[in-house]
C-alpha cells in the first residue's frame, strides 16, 4: 500500500536519508525500528507530505503523495507525530473532534459525532472526554492525541512513538486495540517503535533503519536475531524464546 523509491531528504549540506526504497503491506502492522537519529521521524514526515522530499518517490495506494490533493491524502491516511503541540487549553473531546475535520470541514454532523464518541471509547476515554488536555497526564495526554487519530477513520494510520508515557499495561493494551484495527477492521498500520520486544511479538512486518539507510526489513522472525540488532544498535543483544515469543535481552 505505501512503496517508498529511492527516497531522500536533504538539511542544509546534510543528508538524513537515502536510497530509501521499500513497501509497507497492506492491511498489515509494520514496525520501524532503529537508533536515535536514524530517520524514522522523517520518513514517517515525508510519506505523510508533512515535509518536502528532496528526491524520490512516495506512492500511497498507488498515487503519488506529491501530486494527491490534500484532502484526498488527509481521507487516506492519519499520523501522529512525535511531539504534538496543540494548544492544551482544548477538551479532549473537542481535540477528538479536530480529527473529522477532513470530512466535516469544521462543523460535525451526527455521523462525525459518532466517530468522536467511538474513539473516545475504544481508548476509554469517557471519563476524560470534558477535561483539558494541560489538566490530564502524559499518558491520558498520549490516549487523546491517538484518538484523535483514530477518529479520523482512514485506511491507513502512521504513529511516530505511540507507546510515549504509557504504562506497561496501556501500553499492551494499546498495541492489542491497534493489532485489531488491522485484523477485524483491515487497517495499515505503520509505528515507530523502541520497545523490539512489542515489534517481535505485534508486529507483522518490521522495517530498521539506521544512518538513514534501509538496514534489513522483514518478518520478525527475521529481524529479531542476535546479530542484527546487535548490528543495528551497537550493543550486545541475545534473543531468546519464550512460549513461542522472540524476545530480546539486552542488558546486563
Ligand atoms: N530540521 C532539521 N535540520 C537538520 N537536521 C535535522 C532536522 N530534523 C532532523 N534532523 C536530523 O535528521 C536525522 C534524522 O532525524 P529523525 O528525527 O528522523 O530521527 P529518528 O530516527 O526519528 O530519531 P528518534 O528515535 O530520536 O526520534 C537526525 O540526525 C536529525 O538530527
Ligand atoms: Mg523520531
Amino acid at each position: 500500500m505505501i512503496e517508498t523509491r529511492d527516497l531522500l531528504k536533504r538539511h542544509g549540506g546534510t543528508t538524513v536519508l537515502e536510497q530509501l526504497s521499500l513497501t509497507v503491506p497492506e492491511k498489515a502492522l509494520t514496525a520501524i525500528i532503529g537508533p536515535n537519529g536514524a530517520g524514522k521521524s522523517t520518513l514517517l514526515s515525508l510519506v505523510s507530505r508533512l515535509m518536502p522530499m528532496s528526491a524520490g518517490q512516495v506512492l500511497v495506494g498507488g498515487c503519488d503523495v506529491a501530486t494527491t490533493p490534500s484532502d484526498a491524502l488527509a481521507r487516506r491516511m492519519a499520523i501522529l507525530r512525535q511531539d504534538n503541540q496543540s494548544a492544551l487549553r482544548l477538551t479532549v473531546r473537542d481535540l477528538v473532534g479536530f480529527g473529522r475535520f477532513p470530512h466535516s470541514k469544521g462543523r460535525l454532523h451526527a455521523e462525525d459525532l459518532r466517530h468522536v464518541d467511538e474513539a473516545l471509547a475504544y481508548l476509554q476515554l469517557e471519563g476524560l472526554a470534558e477535561r483539558f488536555l494541560d489538566e490530564l497526564s502524559g499518558g491520558q495526554r498520549q490516549r487523546a492525541y491517538i484518538a484523535m487519530v483514530l477518529c479520523q477513520g482512514t485506511p491507513c494510520i502512521l504513529l511516530d512513538e505511540p507507546l510515549n508515557n504509557l504504562d506497561m499495561a496501556h501500553a499492551v493494551n494499546m498495541m492489542g486495540l491497534l493489532r485489531r484495527a488491522v485484523t477485524e477492521r483491515g487497517k495499515t498500520v505503520v509505528m515507530v517503535l523502541h520497545d523490539i520486544n512489542f515489534a517481535s511479538c505485534y508486529a507483522d512486518h518490521i522495517i530498521a533503519l539506521k544512518n538513514g539507510r534501509l538496514a534489513i526489513a522483514g518478518t520478525p522472525a527475521e529481524v529479531v536475531q542476535d546479530e542484527v540488532l546487535s548490528g543495528l544498535y551497537g550493543i550486545p543483544v541475545s534473543v531468546h524464546e519464550v512460549q513461542g515469543r522472540r524476545l530480546c535481552h539486552y542488558f546486563g
